[in-house]
């Protein structure tokens, strides 16, 4: 880790707009086309739009923030976003640091690889050299605990499992910032339990992570800090047990009102 006394800010996002259209009909070939043409038809037609919003975040060294809301609220569009796989449509967006993602199942795995393979090819690309990986690579194996499996294509690996390597790959690359979309919930009770442990002594280095979760007691035990996300936007942003308690008290009176 590059810095742990002195605080900096290690997560910066300005104005961060993301767009996203949705086709009810796009054109794909020429003959269609051309068909479309004559007929005077629109090449694309678009359906819906969805767009995050003015999203702003500073994430200080040492923090734990999470990003909470309901389902299709833009959370994982912002840690794609920061993780860099996403070009925002305006703003600026700055990480300060050695960045390692675990978002969502094995993004980034190839299933026809093996879990080793695997591993080889992540920590090349989170900037772990040969030497480096040799060295760690019984540490890797050792906290994923999929026995024999590391020896098998991933195509074969339950959602936990893959889960279980793509952190423990991500976590021994020495990283500053972590982002973590949803991995924790796939885990079973001792996993998460010791993922929560290896977390918790990372962010007392001086390490940063961002959080996505929809399990609000694991929010609360982690998280110093969290940003409710509602439409695209930020409706919430605070104390963790704060924004914890707003939010869930919403849910709770619109599933009265549904009921
Ligand atoms: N690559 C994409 N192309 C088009 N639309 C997208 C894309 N990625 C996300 N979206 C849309 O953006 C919106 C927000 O999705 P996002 O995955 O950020 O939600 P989320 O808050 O993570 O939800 P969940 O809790 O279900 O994981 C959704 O309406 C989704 O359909
Ligand atoms: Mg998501």
């Amino acid at each position: 880790m590059s810095s742990s006394s002195a605080r900096s800010v290690r997560i910066e996002c300005r104005g961060v707009c993301k767009r996203f259209y949705y086709y009810s009909h796009r054109t794909t070939t020429l003959r269609e086309w051309f068909i479309r043409a004559v007929m005077r038809r629109p090449l694309h037609v678009r359906s819906e739009e969805f767009i995050l919003r003015d999203f702003n975040l500073r994430v200080e060294s040492g923090e734990v923030v999470a990003l909470i809301g309901r389902n299709g609220s833009g959370k994982s569009t912002a840690l794609r976003l920061i993780a860099g796989i996403y070009a925002p449509t305006a703003g600026t967006i700055r990480v300060n640091g050695r960045l390692a993602s675990v978002i969502e199942l094995g993004v980034g795995f190839h299933p026809d690889l093996t879990g080793a393979e695997n591993v080889e090819l992540a920590a090349g690309v989170m900037g772990l050299g040969p030497r480096a990986l040799r060295e760690r690579y019984k540490e890797i194996v050792a906290f994923a605990e999929i026995g024999a499996f590391i020896e098998m294509p991933m195509k074969y690996y339950s959602s936990g499992m893959s889960a279980r390597l793509a952190f423990a790959v991500s976590m021994c690359a020495d990283p500053d910032v972590v982002l973590i979309d949803e991995v924790l919930a796939v885990g079973d009770e001792a996993f998460r339990a010791k993922c929560i442990d290896r977390l918790a002594s990372f962010v007392e280095r001086g390490g940063t992570i961002l959080l996505v979760s929809h399990e609000m007691p694991t929010v609360a035990k982690l998280c110093q800090r969290a940003v409710w996300m509602e439409n695209g936007r930020i409706r919430k942003a605070g104390p963790a047990a704060e924004v914890i308690a707003a939010y869930q008290e919403e849910s709770g009176a619109r599933q009265e009102s549904e009921d």
